[in-house]
């Protein structure tokens, strides 16, 4: 059975217990971050901790955070739950304030924090060789798609209309331009130039993002930060993902149509090397 953490106890997971009252339950109240584990070791741990105080401080949660005692807590579940390759997901959120009210509590609560190990193939998966295929879907979240809460509803149902129609994924659409896949930065490739949407309140400040793009920059490749819309993606040579779990994944296929060859394109296999590469030198 997997252990858990547990606002400072490590449990097994069917002991672990939150308040019916607890925001995160009742509002969504509450924000995450997903850390990828290869080898038994956390990729790109500094950023996800560096995004998660700025979740925090975008919704006013009064978290203390200790970078070292996170990380030492990420480490204890990878070693307890024996955990080689998978994600640790992590969750603060307000708190239980002891009653329902859409009002923040006037004394601060004390934040509820969880996290537990998931397995799961991140290196070498079919993706890699075949591909996914999207759908477009209009963007119908709300517009703080910077800060990473856990109010995934929409994203979800956007998942099941994929799924519905057959394809992985959706990629999300405001003003007829492209903002994000459901759990994933978006990107084209055309002539050459890697296109993708510049980073505002609309979309998600991906970590694999940044390193991606750093990637791009030192393989001498073009990047381009801006919307695109779906023709461009119809029109592109290639298209791909990236996700903290995903790393960098080829899509080949946008509403039934293929995209390029339909097959896994160059850049994003180069892109999805480099970044494994320069990750796991730095994995903590
Ligand atoms: N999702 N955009 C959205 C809407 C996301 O939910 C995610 C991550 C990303 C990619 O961000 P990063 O590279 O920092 O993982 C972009 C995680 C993996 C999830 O919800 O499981």
């Amino acid at each position: 059975m997997r252990i858990v953490y547990l606002n400072g106890e490590y449990l097994p997971e069917n002991e672990a217990r939150i308040s019916i009252f607890d925001r995160g339950f009742l509002f969504a109240d509450g924000v995450y971050e997903v850390t990828t584990v290869v080898d038994g070791k956390l990729i790109a741990f500094e950023g996800h901790f560096q995004r998660l105080n700025r979740s925090l401080a975008e919704l006013q949660i009064e978290a203390e955070i200790d970078r070292d005692e996170l990380l030492e807590i990420h480490r204890e579940l990878i070693t307890r739950n024996d955990l080689d390759q998978g994600m640790i997901y992590l969750q603060i959120t307000r708190g239980n304030p002891g009653d329902r009210d859409f009002a923040f509590p006037t004394e601060p609560t004390e934040p509820t924090m969880v996290l537990f190990t998931q397995e799961k193939t991140v290196i070498g998966t079919a993706i890699e060789d075949k591909g996914l295929s999207v759908i477009s879907i209009e963007d119908l979240r709300w517009g703080r798609r910077d800060i990473k809460t856990i109010q995934l509803l929409y994203p979800s149902l956007a998942k099941m209309e994929a799924k519905a129609r057959g394809a992985d994924d959706a990629w999300m659409v405001q003003d007829g331009e492209v903002t994000e896949g459901t759990a994933n930065n978006a990107y084209i490739v055309k002539d050459g130039t890697i296109i993708t949407r510049n980073l505002t309140n609309e979309i998600l400040h991906g970590i694999t993002r940044k390193s991606v793009l750093a990637c791009a920059k030192a393989l001498q490749m073009k990047v381009e930060e801006r919307p695109f819309t779906i023709e461009e993606v119809k029109a592109a040579d290639e298209a791909f993902a990236t996700s903290a779990s995903g790393f960098v994944n080829p899509v080949v296929e946008i509403d039934g149509e293929r995209i390029g060859s339909g097959k896994p394109g160059q850049v994003a296999a180069r892109l999805r090397d480099e970044y494994v590469r320069v990750n796991m030198k730095e994995a903590l």
